[in-house]
């Protein structure tokens, strides 16, 4: 369909081996790290070699999944007890996106099923390999459903990057973007460059030029200007977590640029596969934002801006009540208010 996914391949599953497209080098060096040991891959989702909600899922539960193929034992109470430690150590690499959670679920559950300890690792190899076509077949939905809400001529607003790279697959926001120009609609894109690590101007820049969408790259404070001048049609951006409600964790600044849209009477959509959609939780209140180092604000790849001794503040999301998001485009269509039954609705 796009062909940019094939493309981009940020995480892959070669038979005994897990190969990841090393995000925080891009776009400078495309660099693929294969890993057979699953502490590597909890290294990498911490460092945010691989990073996004969706490509977090599918790195955890393949994750799991090499941890399996690590346990040398016949016993299942054996087993069992190492894999569980394996789910623990990847469990605390990034608190904030559901997908993660959601595949360590997942693979506990098959871990769970009957059968020897061949079988049950068998098993998680394929329930791993099950949640990564899920999450392309979801994005590729979720393409569709969302290039419908945009016109000829839009000019569409994006935050941090919500391509193939983030999903291992189409795309959730930024795969809409993609879509409706791949449809020959005439939109253009709007990036935030998304402070402090950049992913909007490293990695959604890299993926849109690869895409041929035409693209303007905009620092965050910019945003406002733009919106206030009439220049934006719609805001899309993903999901980190959704909860119940609607109340959507993303990355940190997306709240603001709700505001600013609502302020300035633009669309704000959210895109998100359901395995973003935590229903546990009633409100974003309950939401656990991920506070990452201060060396991430205070300097750039190595570079200090800021001098030695600054005290920092580095909240990784944040959260943006549902009073401010327009629709929520999932692969099961496209939700609108009252966000609640929606979800259950597209849950269903
Ligand atoms: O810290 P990151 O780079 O993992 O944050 C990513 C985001 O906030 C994305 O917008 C979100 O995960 C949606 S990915 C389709």
């Amino acid at each position: 369909m796009i062909g940019l996914m094939e493309l981009i391949q940020s995480v892959v599953w070669l038979v005994d081996r897990v190969r990841i497209l090393d995000q925080t080098l891009l776009p400078q060096q495309e660099v693929y790290l294969d890993m057979t040991d699953f502490r590597e891959v909890a290294a990498a989702i911490k460092e945010l070699k691989v990073r996004g909600a969706p490509a977090i899922g599918v790195a955890a539960a393949y994750g799991v999944a090499l941890g399996a193929l690590q346990i040398k034992t016949n016993s299942r109470t054996v087993f069992l007890r190492r894999l569980n430690e394996v789910s623990e150590i990847i469990a605390a690499t990034r608190p904030t996106a559901r997908n993660l959670f959601r595949a360590l679920e997942r693979m506990a559950k098959v871990a769970a099923s009957k059968g020897s300890v061949s079988h049950l690792q068998e098993a998680l190899v394929a329930e791993a390999i099950q949640i990564h076509r899920e999450e392309i077949a979801a994005t590729r939905a979720i393409c569709r459903h969302g290039a419908k809400l945009l016109q000829d001529g839009d000019i569409v607003l994006t935050h941090c990057n919500t391509g193939p790279l983030a999903t291992c697959g189409y795309g959730t926001a930024l795969g809409v973007i993609i879509e409706a120009h791949r449809q020959g609609k005439k939109v253009k894109l709007l990036a935030d460059e998304t402070r402090p690590l950049l992913q909007g101007a490293r990695l959604t820049v890299w993926e849109a030029q690869k895409a041929g969408v035409p693209m303007t790259l905009i620092t965050d404070n910019m945003a406002g200007y733009f919106l206030k001048k009439g220049e934006v049609n719609c805001v899309i951006t993903g999901a980190d977590r959704i909860a119940a409600n609607g109340d959507t964790a993303n990355k940190i600044g997306t709240y603001t640029l709700a505001v600013l849209a609502k302020e300035n009477k633009v669309p704000f959509y959210v895109a998100a596969p359901t395995s973003t959609i935590d229903t546990a939780i009633a409100s974003g209140e309950e939401i656990v934002i991920e506070e990452r180092g201060g060396d991430e604000v205070t300097s750039f790849q190595g570079v200090r801006a800021a001098p030695e001794g600054t005290m920092v503040a580095n909240p990784a999301f944040d959260v943006t009540p549902n009073r401010y998001i327009t629709a929520i485009i999932t692969e099961n269509g496209i939700i609108r208010k009252p966000f609640q039954k929606g979800i259950k609705r597209a849950l269903a």
